[in-house]
Order: structure tokens, then C-alpha cells, then sequence
């Protein structure tokens, strides 16, 4: 799909129009390119990066090196989508000084804005990148990178007094100058919500159908990650399966002399 770049206030407009926005995990040039070519309409180099990718276990161990990286290799790949990258654990929660200068990094990069995780703790940090002209995505519900601190990988926000402070925490952010927010694995309720409370659109991933957008992670909607795939990511192929598949068929001709095959003469010319 060709186009105009997609910008900040396309998102908005798509809210105001009741368009869904469609953002989807990227992390190398090769897949940008196919999912911006599919039409996507915002390409997140997620610190998911670190699992999927990498082979951490968590979040928490992705650095801002590993983000530059995948930041630069997602830019190169993209011709239309909006590139936003993730700013990595612990490197916009110490100060807002280094919050500047790491997003800033990110931007230079190749990343059009960034995302991070939290509501009126992280409002400050927003404000400043937002007034130095670095776009913000939000991040609520289940943040990853705080997972110790949310005991696991829980759904949030689903008694009604946890919604109200998902509420409050959304209108935070959108004070604060976020252009979107993601709502992670919370209740549909919840999401419903919060997507009519603010002006900003809301991307749901595990959050049901009330949101403004969707994201899932690639690897995971694309059956290319081999661990464990979350409930509600749904598969639309299995490339586990044909990459295996391909892999052995590689493996059995290989062993076996099938491959490479034997060249057959040149035709004699007359
Ligand atoms: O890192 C990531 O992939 C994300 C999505 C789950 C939204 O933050």
C-alpha cells in the first residue's frame, strides 16, 4: 500500500472519524518492510524486542543499545507507517534530564515518537519530552516492565475502582501530552471506558474491541515465536510449522546428496 506518511495527528483524526488504527511489533528492515507494504498503519519497535527476538526472559533486561539497533534496521524498512519505538526500563524513570536525552537518541534513530509505561509518575517525564517536540505514546494496564511490581502478568483493571484509576491515569497522560496510549490485558469495560473519556486514540492489545486501534506483537500473530503465545493474540499463519518443516527438508537433502543437485551438461551447440 502506498500513501502520504502517516503522522501524529493521522491517529487523532482516525479517533475523530471512527477509523481503527492498526499498529503492529517490527524489529529488522526485512519485516518492516512487509508489514508496511501490508498497510499498517504504525510499526512499534517494542521492547517485546527482548523476548521474542533476543531470548530474554522479560523486558526488563532490553537496553537502549538493543532498541537503537532494531530502531535504526525498523526505520531503514519503512516507507509509510509511523515508526515508534519503546524507551527501554530505566531509562526515562530516573530523570527527566535522562528521559530527554535517551529519547532523543531513539528520534536520531529513526523512531518518529516514543512509548513508555506508566500514568501520573511518568506525567512529568511526558510533559518535558512532548514541550522539546518528541511525540509520546502511553502505555496502561499491564506494563511489563513493571512486573514485579504487579505481582505478574495479570489482567488489570477490572473491578470498578481500578477503572476509575485507569481513567484518571489516561486523562493524566493525555494532559501530559501523549498522542496515544496503549491499554495492555485490561477489561473490555475498562477499555470501553477510557477510550470515550479521552481525546487521544486508545490501541488495545488483550483489551478487547472498544479500543481505537489494535496491536499485537508479529511474532506472535504471525506463529514465528517458538515460547508461549498469549491467549488472545490470534494467529493469522504458522511459520513455526513451515520453518520447521523447511528446515528439515533442508537437512534431509542435504544429507541424503539431493542438494545441491548435480548440474546437467550444457546442451552442445550446433
Ligand atoms: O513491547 C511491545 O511489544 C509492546 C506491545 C505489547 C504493545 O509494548
Amino acid at each position: 500500500m502506498s500513501g502520504s506518511k502517516v503522522r501524529i495527528t493521522d491517529l487523532r483524526e482516525k479517533k475523530r472519524r471512527g477509523e481503527k488504527i492498526v499498529m503492529l511489533t517490527a524489529y529488522d528492515a526485512n519485516m518492516a518492510r512487509l508489514l508496511d507494504g501490508a498497510g499498517v498503519d504504525v510499526l512499534l519497535v517494542g521492547d517485546s524486542v527482548g523476548v521474542v527476538m533476543l531470548g530474554y526472559d522479560d523486558t526488563l533486561s532490553v537496553t537502549l543499545d538493543d532498541m537503537l539497533h532494531h530502531t535504526r534496521a525498523v526505520a531503514r524498512g519503512t516507507s509509510r507507517a509511523l515508526v515508534v519505538a519503546d524507551m527501554p526500563f530505566m531509562t526515562y524513570q530516573v530523570s527527566v534530564e535522562e528521559a530527554v536525552r535517551n529519547a532523543g537518541r531513539l528520534i536520531q534513530a529513526g523512531a518518529a515518537a516514543v512509548k513508555v509505561e506508566g500514568g501520573p509518575a511518568i506525567a512529568g517525564a511526558v510533559r518535558r519530552l512532548v514541550e522539546v517536540g518528541i511525540p509520546v505514546m502511553g502505555h496502561l494496564g499491564l506494563r511489563p516492565q513493571s512486573v514485579h511490581q504487579m505481582g505478574g502478568y495479570h489482567r488489570q483493571a477490572v473491578q470498578r475502582e481500578d477503572i476509575e484509576a485507569l481513567v484518571e491515569d489516561a486523562h493524566a497522560l493525555e494532559r501530559a501530552g501523549a498522542f496515544a496510549i496503549v491499554l495492555e490485558a485490561v477489561g473490555h469495560d475498562a477499555a470501553r471506558q477510557v477510550t470515550a473519556a479521552i481525546g487521544v486514540p486508545t490501541i488495545g492489545i488483550g483489551s478487547g474491541p472498544h479500543c481505537d486501534g489494535q496491536v499485537l506483537v508479529s511474532p506472535d500473530m504471525l506463529g514465528l515465536f517458538a515460547g508461549q503465545i498469549p491467549s488472545f493474540a490470534k494467529q493469522y499463519v504458522r511459520l513455526v510449522d513451515d520453518i520447521t518443516r523447511a528446515a528439515r527438508e533442508y537437512v534431509d537433502d542435504v544429507r541424503a546428496g539431493r542438494f545441491p543437485e548435480v548440474a546437467l551438461p550444457a546442451t552442445p551447440k550446433p
